[in-house]
């Protein structure tokens, strides 16, 4: 089977696309063909040795994938050859081929594609665990998504409207925010050309009550001060590669509240609750109030491509490597 190859931490040039044998498939295993990988910031992370956790070279870069069974072994229950499903797995996404256990793979709903199945977990888990468990959005409250039109902004915009609050998005180009639009944002900001403080308060009527941000830099301390009274600031990521200092007296100002979200560490901590977690986000798949954005797809063999791209900001919602 083919698989991309990390031999060495470095830029995402310097993956390999490789013939490897196929995994063995142990009796309590099910063998899934990978239709799709979804691409995620920490994939490109993890290449680059920039993440918190370095895994052991070489590896198999790619996340969480989405396929259909075709080996059971047998002593597995509950699933058929042929059966779509899609899993969280960590490392191994971009490949042809995966081998995992049956509590790691869930049935793709009807109503996805394989490439939204592949590009939903992180996004959506991430997305749901910050509005329901990291903080509690209310109707009509107005939230502001920075990075809005990636992967987690995306994810952001789809659960806050379906928790029935107003959003604000933010990015950097005009088809980024068409995008953001289209999904369902009330107002948006183009980050690049708009005094991003100024035009939250505008359009938040003074009042908005929660930012995420998955992007940091010195957008961060604007949205901050946009905040309104008892106003929320949900901390993702980083992916503008700054992680910022907010000021205190910005915090004690109108008794903001900044908080930390690491959906990774604590699914792993907690896999009963994240379990739940995900019931939670398909149930709402399946009763159509969320609706994964359809990805732009790259061929596996253009991995290095497709990271570059991610890295470059030139993505506009969701991508995953096809098969
Ligand atoms: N805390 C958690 O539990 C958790 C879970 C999942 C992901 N994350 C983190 O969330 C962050 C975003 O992930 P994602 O999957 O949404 O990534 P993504 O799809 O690449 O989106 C990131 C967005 O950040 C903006 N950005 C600004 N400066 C950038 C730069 N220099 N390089 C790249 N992007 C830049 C881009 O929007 P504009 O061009 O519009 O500015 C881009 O759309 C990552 O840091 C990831 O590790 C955290």
């Amino acid at each position: 089977m083919r698989a991309v190859m990390c031999r060495d931490l470095g830029e995402p040039e310097s993956l390999l696309v490789e013939q490897i044998d196929t995994p063995f498939c142990s009796p309590n295993q099910v063998r899934v063909h990978i239709w799709a990988s979804g691409l995620n910031y920490v994939d490109a992370l993890f290449v680059q040795g920039k993440y918190q956790i370095r895994p052991q070279l070489p590896f198999i870069p790619g996340s969480e994938i989405a396929g259909e069974i075709t080996e059971l072994g047998e002593q597995v229950q509950g699933f058929s050859v042929g059966d779509r499903v899609f899993a969280s797995i960590g490392l191994g996404g971009f490949a042809d081929e995966v081998v995992l256990s049956p509590s790691q793979i869930i049935p793709i709903p009807d109503r996805l594609s394989f490439a939204q199945a592949a590009t939903m977990t992180q996004s959506y888990a991430t997305a749901w665990y910050s509005l329901t468990q990291r903080t509690l959005v209310h109707p009509e409250e107005w939230v502001v998504v920075l990075g809005a039109a990636g992967g987690v902004g995306l994810a952001m915009i789809d659960v806050a409207r379906a928790h029935g609050a107003k959003v604000i998005a933010v990015a950097s180009t005009s088809e980024k925010l068409r995008l953001c639009i289209e999904r369902g944002a009330h107002g948006v900001i183009d980050s690049s050309t708009e005094d991003v403080k100024t035009r939250i308060r505008e359009l938040a009527e003074g009042r908005a009550d929660v930012v995420v941000d998955p992007v940091g830099g010195p957008l961060a301390e604007q949205a901050l001060r946009a905040l309104g009274d008892n106003g929320r600031y949900l901390v993702i990521g980083f992916a503008s590669g700054v992680i910022p200092l907010l000021p205190a007296n910005q915090i004690l100002l109108r008794n903001r509240q900044v908080i930390g979200v690491d959906w990774g560490a604590w699914a792993m901590a907690n896999p009963a609750e994240n379990a739940a977690l995900l019931g939670e986000v398909i149930a709402a798949v399946e009763d159509g109030s969320i609706t994964p954005v359809e990805p732009r797809s790259y061929p596996l063999a253009e991995a290095s491509t497709a990271l570059r791209d991610l890295l470059e900001r030139r993505i506009t919602g969701k991508a995953c490597l096809s098969s």
